[in-house]
């Protein structure tokens, strides 16, 4: 086991590379399970979770090639050697569930450990399965795997709107499409930029999609796929991060390798809160940089997470740690998961001032933070507490680190090259 060791009270100045999506990574990676050539995928963050999945494409058959120096993953799967996602890694990464739209489309069967809920919420994958009977799968749920297969050769096309908006819901139901049988319209999907990431993937594959990042998806399905190079966008909550520790700081920071409208409402909320962000021209048509200073007391702010284009839930954390020590009092409200509040408990006991009131908390600012040892519970609770850390006194020791290194490729090293005091401690 390991912690993390923060000391407080250093300003964050410097330039962080922020790394490839984890969350469009992730899809990329299932997405070479829809045909037998290569695919080529470059900015790969070499993070827990993908590890996770390439030990699960392992399995059901695919070469892997990746290498740690130039983030860059080659994948083949000529055949499928096994259709069984195993309860041992679903139960890690519940981002597995991504396999099953793939296995179903290109193989005719699947047996997909069902993930389970996690941290932040019951997280059901009804989403997933109804929208595969849609298409034609027959589907039943045996000891605690999801066991799908199809009674023709091929998945159908058919006309699917999502009962809600499900980021890995639209990922899977699009994925099986591409291989289906005639059209298949999937309505209410998701249009957050990883989902779109994997579109652009899917069509360079020869998939046909159009609509992509509208709520409607319209896929014409194709006999089979062919390879492709891709590379993975800029990870956006990672940016929004290492933003928020320039901000709680009061640090000057540039953050390299970002796509700044892809985090629009938070560059909004960010500079409500009294930050300076100021888009930097990258190279030519590549990701941009971008500059976040703060020199001014922080002020609250509201926010209330949604669906992309809305406040992403994956960075409410995040700026919850930041609004502890607004000079007023901040409203936060998370719509999307019902058990998003697990670090509000742990910053409390840093001295924060933070009320929960159902889906909402309210903070009120308080002139400092005290460093203590805290708990994280899920990747960004956990990052949160070390922003907390940076910005209190003393030293802050955070524990369950496995959770960071889930979703933050060398936090410690990118942190240190910020002027942070930061180490990881084996206990
Ligand atoms: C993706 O999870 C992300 N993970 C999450 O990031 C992110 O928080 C979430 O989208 C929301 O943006 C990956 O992309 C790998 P959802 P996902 O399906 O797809 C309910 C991180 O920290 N729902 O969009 O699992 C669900 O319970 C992680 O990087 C159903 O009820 O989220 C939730 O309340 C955490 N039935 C809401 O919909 C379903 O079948 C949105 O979930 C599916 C979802």
């Amino acid at each position: 086991m390991e912690k993390v060791v923060v000391t407080g009270g250093r300003t964050l100045c410097g330039s962080v590379q922020v790394s490839g999506a984890k969350n469009a990574a992730l899809p990329l990676l299932a997405a070479s399970l829809l045909t037998d050539k290569e695919i080529r995928l470059s900015n790969v963050p070499n993070l827990s979770d993908i590890q996770q999945m390439l030990a699960l494409l392992d399995g059901h058959g695919t070469t892997i090639n990746y290498n740690h120096e130039t983030k860059t993953c080659a994948l083949r799967t000529r055949s499928i050697k096994s259709e069984v996602a195993p309860y041992d890694i679903v139960r890690k990464m519940r981002a597995s569930i991504l396999v099953l739209g793939p296995l179903v489309a290109r193989y005719g069967k699947a047996v997909v450990s069902l993930p389970g809920g996690c941290a932040i919420g019951t997280r059901p994958v009804n989403v997933h399965i109804d929208g595969l009977l849609a298409l034609g799968a027959n589907i039943t749920i045996e000891n605690g795997f999801i066991c799908a297969q199809t009674s023709q050769k091929r998945l159908r096309g058919a006309e699917i709107r999502l009962p809600m908006v499900s980021v890995t819901g639209t990922e899977n139901l699009m994925m099986a499409a591409t291989l289906a049988t005639g059209q298949t319209i999937l309505r209410n999907v998701a249009k957050e930029p990883e989902v779109c990431d994997l579109a652009n993937c899917l069509v360079a594959m020869g998939a046909h999609i159009s609509g992509i990042g509208t709520d409607t998806l319209t896929i014409d399905g194709v006999e089979e796929l062919h390879g492709a190079e891709h590379t993975v966008i800029p990870d956006r909550i990672e940016a929004a991060t290492y933003a928020i520790g320039a901000a709680i700081t009061h640090g000057d920071v540039v953050l390299e390798n970002v796509i700044f409208d892809d985090l629009s409402i938070f560059w909004d909320r960010l500079r409500s809160a009294g930050a300076t962000v100021e888009e930097l021209p990258g190279d030519s048509g590549g990701p941009r940089a971008v500059r976040v200073k703060m020199d001014q007391k922080i002020r609250e702010v509201d926010i209330i997470t949604g669906p992309y284009p809305g406040f992403p839930t994956d960075i409410q954390a995040q700026f919850m740690a930041l609004m502890t020590l607004c000079s007023g009092a901040s409203m936060i409200t998370e719509t999307i998961f019902e058990n998003r509040f697990m670090h509000v408990l742990e910053l409390c006991r840093m001295g924060a001032n933070i009320t929960i009131h159902h889906a909402s908390a309210l903070v009120r600012g308080v002139g400092q933070l005290t460093g203590t040892n805290v708990m994280a519970t899920d990747i960004r609770a956990s990052v949160s507490l070390i922003l907390a850390g940076l910005a209190a006194k003393n030293t802050t020791e955070v524990h369950r680190v496995y959770h960071i290194d889930r979703g933050y490729e060398q936090i410690e090293k990118k942190l240190q090259q910020c002027g942070a005091i930061i180490e990881r401690v084996a206990i």
